[in-house]
């Protein structure tokens, strides 16, 4: 086979067969990655998604210190299974405001994409205080210590403006608002207007732990709540099937 000859040159000189392989990994690779720029549903806004108010981000920066990542997912695979089980498929907008994102590989506990509004508050703190008092075979470790930990938002707009700097689209009057915003969050009895006008009316306005003061129990239950929740399933349509 005289094709086949003709390919023994490559095989024998090691310059030849670099320089080939290089060439159809760099085709391949453009074939494979550049309709991704074009493609609408790859870069598709989704309405309904937010950049997160003060206190939840602060939840977020909580999850992240304490590690949940590592062994919590927060990305639901388009599979029957993880549909059935979790609610929608997660949609790359969703965490398109997550700086780093939680999307993660590791399940020793369940994914957590959409587990806001699944239970109360108030399982939350008993199950982030004592997780087995729920669920007696849990490996999950206890988190009662964060009731006991008050938090000011003493750095929260430099916090806010990191985020824009990266792209999040925090406008200068929610950085400008973002202390107020933050207490406003824990207290539906008083002012929350600004809240609402800035981060929309479905925003959760509650006292997260049931207790006096905010603490990063609060935080990290706002964070939890808001998960999965922000885009309305029941009138979403992906930009394929329009
Ligand atoms: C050592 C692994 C581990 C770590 C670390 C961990 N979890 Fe879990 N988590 C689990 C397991 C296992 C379950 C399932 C049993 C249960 O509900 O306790 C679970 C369940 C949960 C649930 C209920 C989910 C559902 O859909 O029922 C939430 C919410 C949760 N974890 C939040 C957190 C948060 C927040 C943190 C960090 C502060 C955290 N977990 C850290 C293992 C872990």
């Amino acid at each position: 086979m005289a094709l086949l000859d003709k390919h023994g040159v490559i095989e024998k000189n090691a310059t030849l067969l670099l320089i080939f392989s290089f060439l159809v990994v760099t085709i391949g690779g453009i074939v494979e990655i550049a309709p991704l720029f074009y493609l609408e549903n790859t870069i598709e806004k989704v309405e309904g998604v937010r950049p997160y108010t003060p206190l939840e981000l602060t939840g977020r920066d909580i999850y992240v210190r304490e590690g949940c990542y590592v062994c919590h997912s927060q990305m639901i695979r388009p599979m029957r299974d993880e549909v059935e089980r979790y609610g929608h498929y997660s949609l790359a907008a969703e965490s398109m405001y997550d700086h780093p994102f939680q999307w993660g590989s590791k399940r020793t506990g369940p994914d957590l994409a959409r587990v806001g509004n699944r239970y109360s508050d108030a399982w939350h703190v008993d199950h982030l205080t004592n997780p087995q008092s729920v669920v007696p075979e849990s490996v999950m470790p206890k988190y009662g210590f964060l009731k006991h930990r008050m938090i000011e938002p003493t750095y929260i707009e430099d916090r806010l403006k990191t985020d824009q700097l990266v792209g999040v689209p925090y406008t200068s009057e929610m950085i400008a608002n973002a202390k107020a915003d933050f207490a406003a969050q824990v207290n539906p009895d008083g002012e929350t207007d600004g809240l609402t006008a800035r981060y929309g009316a479905k925003v959760n306005i509650r006292n997260f732990d049931g207790q006096p003061g905010i603490s990063e129990m609060d935080a990290l239950i706002a964070y939890l709540q808001v998960l999965g929740t922000m885009v309305d399933f029941s009138t979403f349509e992906p930009v394929a099937s329009r």
